[in-house]
């Protein structure tokens, strides 16, 4: 099995992922770490609780992390997620409580110590990862790989220039694109592939099954609000993708390329500049996903929230 560390901020799609991540047979999650970045910490946590609770996780340890970006002011994405961060269904209150270490002292802290090295799932802001590397740099030889949801080859979501993820804290994205660890990128053209569409709904539906209605219920909200914000008919499930490149990578067809992050600019921070054509003469940092293979996707991803009860 391989072993991954969650780190997100859910967040509706970051739900899905951890659905992915906690039940799927070839990883073993070893720990969720929460970031502020669909909304503030103390909700995305919260609902991480929520989700593992739910879902019948307790074994896996929560911490919270890091509450705003690097140098910047956070700006959080109610607009998708509701004011919780994971509107929509009524969930819960969670049976299970956060670890008492802080999310970054918990990645030192299992990373230093791992026998065999750890591949890092980010659904969120790269906050806490940047400052875990900042913190102790050795546990960058731990680190067998990074997936990443974040960023765009061209356009962005939340401004014309950016995605989220990297919007919400260039800075930290910055420092995990220059870490020299093996980077996945998944930007939003491989998750605008990922739409839950009618169909992907009923397959949810239909098993009856607790958690998997728990999955539509969390996309039907996802799907109206972008319809309101994008005018999109089916919305497109980012986060899990990061986990299904972990899985298989074969599923994301990509290029080894060079990948710098926008910290100025008027009007495009936190965009990710990738280097298609080889202009920038450094060597490639990232290997960025093109294109998904959207069936294997769909039934990794559906099979394996059809195993919760
Ligand atoms: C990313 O932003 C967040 O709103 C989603 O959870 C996803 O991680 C997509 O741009
Ligand atoms: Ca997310």
């Amino acid at each position: 099995k391989e072993k991954i560390i969650l780190d997100c901020d859910p967040g509706h799609d970051d739900a899905i992922a951890l659905l992915l991540a906690a039940h799927h047979p070839q990883l073993e999650l070893l720990a969720v770490t929460t970031v502020a970045g669909n909304q503030a910490v103390e909700k995305t946590s919260r609902n991480a609780l929520k989700v593992c609770s739910l879902a019948g996780l307790h074994h896996i340890p929560v911490a919270r992390g890091m509450e705003k970006p690097l140098v910047r002011a956070p700006g959080f994405a109610a607009d998708i997620h509701g004011e919780t961060g994971l509107d929509g269904p009524d969930i819960p209150e969670p049976v299970m409580s956060l670890v008492s270490m802080h999310a970054v002292d918990l990645l030192i802290d299992l990373l230093l110590r791992a026998e065999e090295p750890i591949t890092l799932v980010a659904t969120g802001p790269l906050t806490n990862i940047a400052t875990a590397l900042e913190r102790e740099p050795h546990i960058a030889r731990n680190i067998k790989a990074i997936s990443i949801m974040g960023g765009a080859i061209g356009l962005g979501n939340v401004t014309p220039a950016a995605e989220f993820n990297i919007w919400f804290d260039p800075e930290a994205a910055q420092k995990v694109f220059q870490c020299g660890r093996p980077i996945t990128m998944i930007p939003l053209e491989v998750t605008h592939q990922a739409l839950a569409t009618k169909e992907i709904m009923r397959r949810l539906r239909s098993s009856g099954r607790r958690v998997a209605n728990f999955a539509a219920d969390l996309l039907a909200f996802f799907a109206d609000t972008y319809e309101q914000v994008f005018g999109f008919s089916a919305p497109p499930v980012h986060d899990p993708c990061a986990v299904a490149a972990v899985i298989d990578p074969a599923i994301i067809e990509g290029h080894d390329i060079r990948v710098e992050i926008e910290t100025g600019g008027e009007w495009s921070a936190g965009r990710t500049i990738c280097d298609v054509y080889g202009k920038i003469q450094l060597p490639p940092n990232a290997r960025v996903g093109y294109s998904l293979n959207v069936p294997h996707f769909w039934d990794l991803t559906i099979n394996t929230i059809l195993t919760y009860e």
